[in-house]
């Protein structure tokens, strides 16, 4: 499939947000203080994320009870009302996050020590402030721009997967004091990324066929790149904050060495 230039553009435009995710991870791994417990307390707040949504569902519901309550409500519906399609793509989402949040949590686990109590759903609700701001912002330009908005936050969806092929390049760094913890989070991170990559072309993917106005490509790239710059506060306090202020700052700016959109992996052509 090939792709607009306008759609290049917002891609281009992207790509040092997404680059400074990733400068978050990388910092993180090597911080000199990485401990166990910032080990857990990120996993426990991408639990949250991989079973709330951080915005991409209603907040009481998340991304498990959600689509759990719209399968049963599209049951009697199918062929009818639904096409089964449609409501097969529901079940799918939930079982990918639902796998995701058991990666997760499983690591969480491993590097719990005796006694120490096995992560809920309910103990990870409560996420954390930047990662609400995150999602309000999303919810805002929702109302404010109902199909852009719902555009934008799915262009944004996991942030180019950088935490996941950051992750899944611990598995070469398994020595040395956090040699196990990144043995799990590579595992984990490996069985999550291919899944998200595709949730992040679900967000790519059509948004050629919408028919987009220029000012309506601008408004997109606009919230897009608020949304990218809010996800970048949000995984620095996840990873209980790496990144200087100064670096934070440089970051929020753009200034990263863009990230290489990989355009033979999504299998759309520039
Ligand atoms: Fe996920
Ligand atoms: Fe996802």
């Amino acid at each position: 499939m090939s792709v607009s230039a306008q759609l290049q553009r917002l891609i281009a435009a992207a790509a040092p947000y997404w680059a400074g995710e990733a400068e978050v991870f990388r910092t993180y791994w090597i911080w000199e203080k990485r401990t166990r417990d910032t080990d857990r307390r990120w996993l426990a707040y991408q639990c949250s994320k991989e079973i709330w949504g951080s915005g991409l569902a209603p907040l009481d519901k998340g991304i498990f009870l959600g689509p759990a309550e719209e399968l049963i409500a599209a049951f009697p519906k199918i062929d009818s009302e639904i096409d089964r399609h449609a409501v097969l793509e529901i079940a799918e989402g939930l079982r990918a996050e639902f796998a995701h949040y058991c990666a997760f949590a499983d690591a969480y686990d491993a590097l719990s020590l005796p006694g120490e109590a096995k992560l809920t759903p309910q103990m990870v609700k409560l996420n954390w402030p930047e990662d609400r701001a995150l999602s309000e912002l999303r919810f805002a330009h929702k109302r404010e721009h109902p199909r852009l908005g719902t555009r934008a936050t799915s262009f944004t969806e996991g942030g180019y997967c950088t935490l996941f092929s950051e992750g899944m390049k611990l598995a070469e760094h398994t020595s040395g004091p956090h040699g196990r913890a990144n043995a799990l989070i590579a595992e984990a991170c490996a069985q999550v990324y291919e899944d998200e990559f595709g949730h992040m072309l679900k967000g790519i993917v059509g948004l050629d066929a919408e028919g987009l106005s220029a000012e309506e490509w601008q408004t997109l790239e606009r919230l897009s790149l608020e949304q990218l710059k809010a996800r970048i506060i949000m995984r620095n306090a996840q990873f209980s904050a790496p990144l200087t202020p100064a670096l934070l700052e440089e970051v929020l700016a753009g200034r990263c060495q863009p990230l290489v959109f990989d355009y033979e992996k999504a299998k759309l052509a520039a």
